[in-house]
């Protein structure tokens, strides 16, 4: 190529990554701070993360841990699920929650999902219930909470128990109150991507105490109450092994980032609200394109924005138009491949594809675009026009 062909290229455009980790220069000294300390792992600042958690939310224990999946572990374990069991859990979703349920040799078992909010769909729920049933695990699907009421009707009809897998949504509000207190217990999740962060983390919440005491004692292998505290000035050495436990806590480092961005979740949240509003208002009117349904009783944390495609009115599928828009710089990804498609799954539970179909006809449909709080303008105007123009070229 020569020099003036060079020159004569169009630039390529900046690319626009699905996800930005929204950490500044507080987190930075509030880490830095930790690390100073010379207390790294579980401590003061992770009680102080706790505290703070919990009075955010309102309810009466937070109870932080290594991730999500190790919340969601600790919680089956508090309320007693053993081998034989079955929980029920959605086939949209990521793998971890439906994998927990076989760490205590129970069966996952999967239910379809409402075509409109692709969260777990209650008639779906009631026809999957037997005598084994133990538990119910819903996921509020990319920070839009579930049909809580529904689902509390039938675990209470069955004697079932509610752990909440609420990875995606942190802030987010169900008939006025925050998820995290509308259930026996609450999983959220602080990985990387998630709408607050501490590179890995998680935090279960309740108001049963004696839930919280045993999930307390559990994430630090079975040892007794505080049992971080050995090592301070007011610990002792002595400690009791109560139970095989696990290693689930979390770090001060850890919780030094949490505390900094709790501070910025509702702020945050907001952000991406805004986002939302201007991709739906924008992709409302265009015909290939079905925004994210919204239900005026609850209120989304926004984790995700999944758009999907009405691929009837498109002359391509799904995996070209993100191609297409990949091409053109925008970052995007998918949520989620349905458990029962996956290999384990099939083999382990002998699922099939077909077996859940709506899950299956909205996966082939679904794209989530970038949406996180250091958007810029130009980055979401952009979004929005390089969507536009590809429905355009590719719309039927
Ligand atoms: C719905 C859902 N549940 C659970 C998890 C697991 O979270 P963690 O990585 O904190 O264990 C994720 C993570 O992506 C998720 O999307």
């Amino acid at each position: 190529m020569s020099h003036h062909e060079e020159i004569a290229a169009a630039p390529a455009d900046p690319q626009i990554p699905f996800h930005r980790a929204s950490v500044g220069e507080e987190e930075v000294q509030m880490v830095s701070q930790v690390i100073r300390s010379g207390w790294l792992t579980m401590g003061p600042k992770t009680i102080e993360f706790e505290t703070e958690f919990a009075r955010y939310i309102g309810v009466k224990h937070a109870i932080a841990v290594s991730s999500c999946t190790a919340a969601l572990h600790l919680g089956l374990e508090a309320v007693g699920v053993t081998p034989g069991d079955e929980v029920l859990v959605p086939t949209t979703t990521f793998t971890a929650t439906a994998e927990v349920v076989t760490y205590l040799g129970a069966k996952p078992v999967l239910v379809d999902v409402e075509e409109n909010t692709l969260n777990l769909d209650p008639g779906d729920i009631a026809r999957r219930i037997t005598a084994r049933t133990k538990a119910i695990i819903p996921v509020h699907f990319a920070g839009q909470p579930c049909e809580v009421s529904r689902i509390r009707e039938l675990a209470d009809e069955h004697g079932l128990h509610v752990i909440e897998d609420a990875a995606h949504s942190l802030p987010a509000t169900y008939h006025g109150v925050n998820v995290g207190s509308l259930s026996e217990l609450t999983a959220f999740s602080f990985y990387a991507t998630k709408t607050l962060t501490t590179g890995e983390g998680g935090m279960i919440t309740t108001d049963n105490s004696d839930y919280a005491e045993r999930m307390r004692i559990m994430r630090l292998h079975g040892i007794g109450r505080d049992a971080w505290k050995r090592y301070s000035a007011t610990g002792s050495w002595y400690y009791e092994v109560l139970a095989a436990g696990f290693k689930y806590n979390m770090t001060d480092i850890q919780a030094a980032l949490g505390l900094v961005q709790l501070g910025k979740c509702s702020a945050m949240r907001n952000q991406r609200c805004k986002i939302a509003t201007l991709y739906t208002s924008a992709f409302k009117r265009i015909e290939v394109l079905q925004p994210p349904a919204t239900l005026s009783d609850r209120e989304s944390s926004w984790h995700l924005y999944v758009l999907r495609l009405h691929r009837d009115r498109l002359k391509v599928s799904r995996d070209d138009f993100i191609a297409a828009l990949k091409q053109r710089g925008i970052g995007t990804s998918v949520h989620f491949i349905p458990l029962h498609l996956h290999p384990y799954y099939q083999k382990a539970f002998g699922y099939h594809r077909g077996d859940f179909p709506i899950a299956e006809k909205e996966y082939e449909r679904c794209v989530s675009l970038p949406i996180y709080p250091g958007m810029t303008q130009e980055e979401i105007q952009r979004v929005i026009a390089v969507v536009s123009d590809v429905s355009e070229e590719y719309g039927a």
